[in-house]
């Protein structure tokens, strides 16, 4: 599977593409999410690289699941425009899912399943055949030494468990873009540094990952650049060192706390 940046005569509309500079897997434009009288998302304006591990940080209620559901298809934009590997969102959403990987932050597998079962269930769904799926099932499952804890019912798992359950469910088709939403929530720490490692990885896979956190060290540890968000807008961008740097801050809750006044971690 490819990005549609590789094939420029694919563009179906030359239009519906919001920048000529194509090397971007992740666009969003001017969005706006509105539920009732709560603004969600307000106008948010991020690009985001091929192969970039980027980071979206803010405290709770800030708008990072939305923005999320909105590049996935799950929810519609009030306005404003999104693409995913060079498709609109709104009107080529098909062809999106073939190259996405989503690890939701409301887990579903199955929970009378073992976790293997739900991860070849998850490809076989994407059409991979069985032996192909088996095989990569291996593969991730050493990877993050999930292989044993694989063969227990995932109504057994821990939350840590069913965390990095659902995120080997985001990866078994291989997809060029994964879209990360607080991937490593309830695991302890051994867990968590291990799964940082393995996301930190796939860089070298030429993966572009959309995370969103609120674990400050998490976004620091990972990320290339992050989007600091806060009520639906976009308050910061940079890398982590950058954002440092201008903020005078030693890390990025400082940074944050300097521009807000409040810590990221107030809300929880
Ligand atoms: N389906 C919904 N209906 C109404 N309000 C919602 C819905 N989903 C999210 N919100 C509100 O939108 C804001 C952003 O939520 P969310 O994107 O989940 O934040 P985050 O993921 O950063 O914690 C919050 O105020 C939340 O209560
Ligand atoms: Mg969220």
């Amino acid at each position: 599977m490819s990005l549609k940046s590789e094939n420029k005569f694919e563009t179906a509309n030359p239009e519906d593409i919001y920048d000529p500079d194509q090397n971007y897997a992740i666009i969003t434009k001017d969005i706006v999410k509105i539920f009732g009288d709560i603004t969600a998302v307000n106008g948010l304006n991020i690009k985001i690289r091929e192969g970039e591990i980027f980071g979206l940080l803010g405290p709770n209620g800030a708008g990072k699941t939305t923005t999320i559901n909105m590049l996935v298809g799950l929810l519609k934009p009030t306005s404003g425009e999104l693409f995913v590997g060079g498709y609109n969102v709104k009107k080529e959403l098909s062809k999106i899912k073939e190259i996405i990987g989503v690890c939701p932050q409301h887990i579903a597998v199955y929970k009378f399943l073992t976790g293997r079962e739900n991860i070849e269930l998850f490809g076989n769904l994407h059409g991979i055949n069985k032996k192909e799926v088996k095989s990569r099932a291996d593969n991730l499952l050493n990877v993050v030494e999930f292989i044993e804890t694989a063969e227990r019912k995932a109504k057994e798992y821990s939350g840590g468990m069913l965390s990095q359950l659902n995120l080997l469910m985001a990866l078994i088709s291989d997809p060029e873009i994964v879209f990360l939403d607080e991937p490593t929530v309830g695991m302890d720490p051994r867990a968590r540094r291990k799964i940082w490692q393995f996301i930190g990885s796939l860089k070298e896979h030429k993966k572009t990952i959309l995370l969103t956190t609120h674990y400050i060290e998490e976004a620091e540890a990972l990320c290339d650049r992050v989007a600091i968000i806060d009520y639906g807008e976009l308050i910061a961008l940079g890398s982590p060192k950058e954002l440092k740097e201008k903020y005078n801050a030693k890390n990025l809750e400082e940074v944050f706390l300097e521009i807000t006044g409040r810590r990221i971690l107030e809300g929880i």
